[in-house]
């Protein structure tokens, strides 16, 4: 497993990174990454006591990070969190567009998928990303340097079925890296997507069930389960000077479950 210490991208000292939903999970790694890195991180989060936890553990680590309750749905809550983070660093750098109804998904036929929870998740995994990239936009177009990562998923390249409404929000997201990195290209801004395999966190979820976790390993070339710190290099390097001509990619890290 890859160790935060060994990845190195001097490039991002001091960049603000704001990192949707990282209270848990992935994003709790892709933050606790950025500040290893010397960045500070911001844990934009919808659960205000977890959000915490990640920012007093970057802290006591010797990191910078901030922590601002959000909710990606609800544009009013992400402007406050976009001037909390003006007023106390002045700039921002990069975008992860993490946060996502994910792990407490349950699985089940599309047709007997609720229209409401159909419409949430679209409005969380999908309009929340939109809106948060129009949100940084004006800081980054300032300073005409910006990164907006997107966390998409490899399951839309399997065609995953029993989750609809999150396949079409994280195929939606692949798609719209592409355009919006047209869009922003000549601001200097680039915009990517990341498609996480099935990654294995500190939380339980029903969308894998045991069987279907040896058999998505078995399907790997590398014969191990995936974990948060697998994706954190590819996330490094994106959001680093290194990948300045890097842009409207959707970069598959799944252990080599499928091809490109
Ligand atoms: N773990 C995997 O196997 C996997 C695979 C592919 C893609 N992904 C994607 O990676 C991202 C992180 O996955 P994870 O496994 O850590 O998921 P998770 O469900 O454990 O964590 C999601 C986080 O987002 C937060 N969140 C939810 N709604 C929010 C909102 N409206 N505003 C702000 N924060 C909100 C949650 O509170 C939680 O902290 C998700 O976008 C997920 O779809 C995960």
């Amino acid at each position: 497993m890859t160790d935060l210490q060994n990845i190195v991208f001097p490039s991002l000292k001091d960049r603000v990174v704001i990192v949707t939903g990282a209270g848990q999970g992935i994003g709790r790694v892709f933050a606790k990454a950025f500040a290893t890195a010397g960045a500070r991180a911001v844990i934009a989060e919808l659960n205000e006591s977890k959000a915490a936890a990640v920012a007093a553990e970057i802290m006591r680590a010797g990191g910078q990070a901030l922590a601002v309750t959000t909710d990606v749905a609800d544009e009013a809550s992400i402007k406050e969190m976009i001037e909390i983070v003006q007023d106390e660093y002045g700039r921002i750098d990069v975008l992860v567009n993490n946060a996502g109804i994910f792990s407490t998904l349950e699985m089940r036929p599309f047709d007997q998928i609720p229209l409401e929870e159909w419409e949430r998740v679209l409005r969380v995994n999908l309009t929340g990303p939109f809106l948060c990239a129009r949100a940084v936009l004006p800081a980054m177009r300032r300073a005409k340097w910006g990164r907006i990562i997107n966390i998409a998923s490899g399951a839309v390249r399997l065609g995953r079925p029993n989750y609809l409404h999150y396949i079409a929000t994280k195929a939606a997201l692949s798609g719209m890296s592409l355009s919006m990195a047209r869009e922003l290209g000549p601001d200097g801004i680039t915009v990517n997507a990341i498609l996480p395999g099935a990654t294995f966190t500190e939380i339980e979820r029903k969308t894998v069930t045991p069987q279907q976790k040896e058999r998505i390993v078995a399907m790997q070339c590398i014969p191990r389960a995936e974990v948060p710190e697998d994706l954190v290099g590819a996330a490094l390097f994106l959001a680093s000077d290194a990948a300045a001509f890097v842009t409207g990619q959707s970069i598959n890290l799944d252990g080599g479950v499928t091809g490109s």
